[in-house]
């Protein structure tokens, strides 16, 4: 049974790099004409109230999207993060942070369509709840691992595939990597955003080293921790592999991140990559 749920977490500093990035790679494909295919193979409840006792149990989006609100950002793509953000909200208040499939909702065209999976009860139904009168969108209460299998390649040849787990089941590093050479088998030229946390160096170095060896291409890093890595007390930052990368955006991210970790560091002085793996 599943007890994760992102409710308590959405808008957290992770989920700030995390939508940053998916944002962009949704607006790179929305610069070509044709339609497009977004599969969200760990969908959470899609958009999320931050006035919950859920949200305010751990206040987590205080050290990350709240920080956002509280500037005028400077650069154009953290400009343009907090315009979207704010277009879930009224007025300058932060009530809602979306979740991937909002972000990629309100993105989207429509002739483009999106597939999520979520495997959690209560967030399916939050999610079939929130997206059902949505004719692009396919929600399915399913494994999203094994989705990648069955939904790729999609008829329209162009798309993300964005891969978020909460690794709560330790086997999923090593089902992800299977997924995801047997997704590119069957889409070579999608792009794909993995997720992963920053816990402990070694356990990432080790699952990053495997991920490289399992013969991905074109393998970007992006990595950021706000705050400064002690093994045993939780996450300290996070971090995104993108197979197939818009060719601007490692430029565009190396720009960006030194702004972001001013405005996410956490008493210390942060840091943060951007790394060609592959
Ligand atoms: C980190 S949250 C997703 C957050 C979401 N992607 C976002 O950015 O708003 C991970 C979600 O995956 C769900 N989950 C865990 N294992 C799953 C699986 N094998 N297939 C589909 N969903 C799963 C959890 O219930 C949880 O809601």
């Amino acid at each position: 049974m599943l007890s994760y749920r992102h409710s308590f977490h959405a808008g957290n500093f992770a989920d700030v790099l995390k939508h940053l990035t998916q944002a962009y790679i949704l607006n790179y494909l929305n610069r070509k004409d044709k339609p497009y295919f977004y599969l969200d193979t760990h969908a959470g409840a899609g958009l999320y109230s931050l006035n919950t006792p859920e949200a305010n149990k751990t206040e987590e989006f205080r050290q990350g999207i709240a920080r956002l609100f509280e500037v005028e950002p400077k650069h154009p793509l953290l400009q343009a993060f907090k315009t979207l953000i704010s277009s879930f909200n009224t007025a300058e208040r932060l009530d809602f942070y979306p979740g991937s499939p909002a972000i990629a909702a309100k993105l989207m065209r429509p002739t483009d369509r999106l597939a999520l999976h979520e495997l959690h009860p209560s967030d399916f139904q939050l999610l079939s709840n929130t997206f059902q009168k949505d004719k692009r969108i396919k929600i399915s209460q399913n494994n999203g691992f094994s989705a990648i299998k069955a939904q790729l390649p999609p008829p329209e040849r162009r798309g993300l595939v964005f891969i978020d787990p909460s690794y709560e089941v330790k086997t999923d590093y090593d089902t992800l990597i299977k997924a995801v050479v047997n997704g590119l088998e069957r889409f070579a030229n999608g792009t794909y955003v993995i997720w992963y946390p920053v816990l402990q160096a070694q356990i990432t170095n080790a699952w990053l080293t495997r991920l490289q060896k399992a013969g991905l291409p074109n393998l970007l890093r992006i990595e950021h921790s706000p705050l400064p890595l002690i093994s045993g007390y939780g996450m300290s930052g996070s971090g995104l592999l993108i197979i197939n990368p818009p060719y601007s955006l490692a430029a565009d991210f190396k720009n960006l991140l030194p702004e972001l970790n001013t405005l996410l560091k956490q008493g210390t002085k942060g840091s943060y990559l951007v790394e060609q793996l592959i």
